[in-house]
């Protein structure tokens, strides 16, 4: 494992395991995905609803890497699907991002009309301008409803994953159907970064605590989307490939789990 590994999802697109989320990264988004891609990654996690679609297609565009070796997410927003907009909504986001495709589109929480939303965003698979498709925030329950309706499997489930968020209903019901699991807020949006026991560990190897949490996500084989607008943080949630936790650090970090969210809860919110 290193920057550069890649999970292969169901429709056989290779994902890089470790993005750049831009959730709240207002004003400073572009010069924080610039400087994302100058450190090494390919793959950066947007939204329609963050409303830095734009940013993120201008720094793809300066930063001079070919447009097929960056891995680029966006998501539906929930006022889209109910309304029956997935086809124009999608076309808005490519528009922003200066794109003729992107690699994953998701279903951004599970509201009503998500099956429809699902079954509209296949046939944008079909036409190429979408190269997977997944949802965010579903819970088993609302994987299986949508299973039960749809003909693809979802690619990825994008849920709230961190050291005091680990849903493993959810996570075992993913990785048992091969759906890849990503985690956003890894750090608990801050949260987890000074838990005593975190900082043991990272005092061992010399590594944050950041480091330790997005290490020990990926050797769960969730792929990682930590957010910052800082260079230097930028370059060190990406250097987490010259140690490896053992089997007992992976459990005590495992063991951290307080089921306490730091985001909404998809089964309980009202946007
Ligand atoms: P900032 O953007 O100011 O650097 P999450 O990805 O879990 O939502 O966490 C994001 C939060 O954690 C942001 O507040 C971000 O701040 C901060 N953060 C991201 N990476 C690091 C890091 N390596 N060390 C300390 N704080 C970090």
């Amino acid at each position: 494992m290193n920057q550069n590994t890649k999970v292969k999802l169901c429709c056989c697109q290779k994902m890089p395991i470790i993005a750049l989320g831009v959730w709240q990264s207002g004003k400073d988004t572009k010069q924080a995905v610039l400087d994302a891609l100058k450190a090494g990654y390919r793959h950066i996690d947007t939204a329609a609803c963050y409303g830095n679609e734009e940013a993120v297609g201008e720094a793809v565009k300066e930063s001079g890497i070919p447009r097929e070796d960056i891995f680029i997410t966006t998501k539906l927003w929930n006022d889209d699907i109910r309304a029956g907009n997935t086809r124009k909504a999608l076309l808005t986001s490519l528009q922003k991002l200066q794109m003729d495709y992107v690699d994953l589109y998701l279903i951004h929480w599970p509201v009503e009309g998500y099956v429809e939303a699902y079954l509209e965003m296949e046939k944008l698979k079909e036409e190429g301008l979408v190269k997977s498709i997944g949802v965010s925030n579903f819970r088993k329950s609302h994987l299986q409803n949508l299973l039960s309706q749809v003909h693809k499997i979802p690619a990825v489930n994008q849920i709230e994953i961190n050291p005091q968020m680990q849903d493993e209903e959810t996570i075992q019901f993913c990785q048992d159907n091969k759906i890849v699991l990503e985690a956003w807020s890894p750090l608990g949006s801050g949260a987890c970064l000074h838990i005593p026991g975190i900082q043991m560990i990272a005092d061992k190897y010399h590594k944050s605590t950041a480091q330790i949490i997005l290490r020990w996500l990926l050797q769960r084989h969730i792929v990682v989307l930590p957010k910052s607008v800082h260079k230097e943080r930028i370059e060190e949630n990406i250097d987490l490939f010259d140690f490896e936790l053992t089997k007992e650090e992976m459990e005590i970090m495992n063991a951290l789990n307080q089921n306490k969210r730091t985001g909404p809860d998809p089964d309980h919110f009202d946007f």
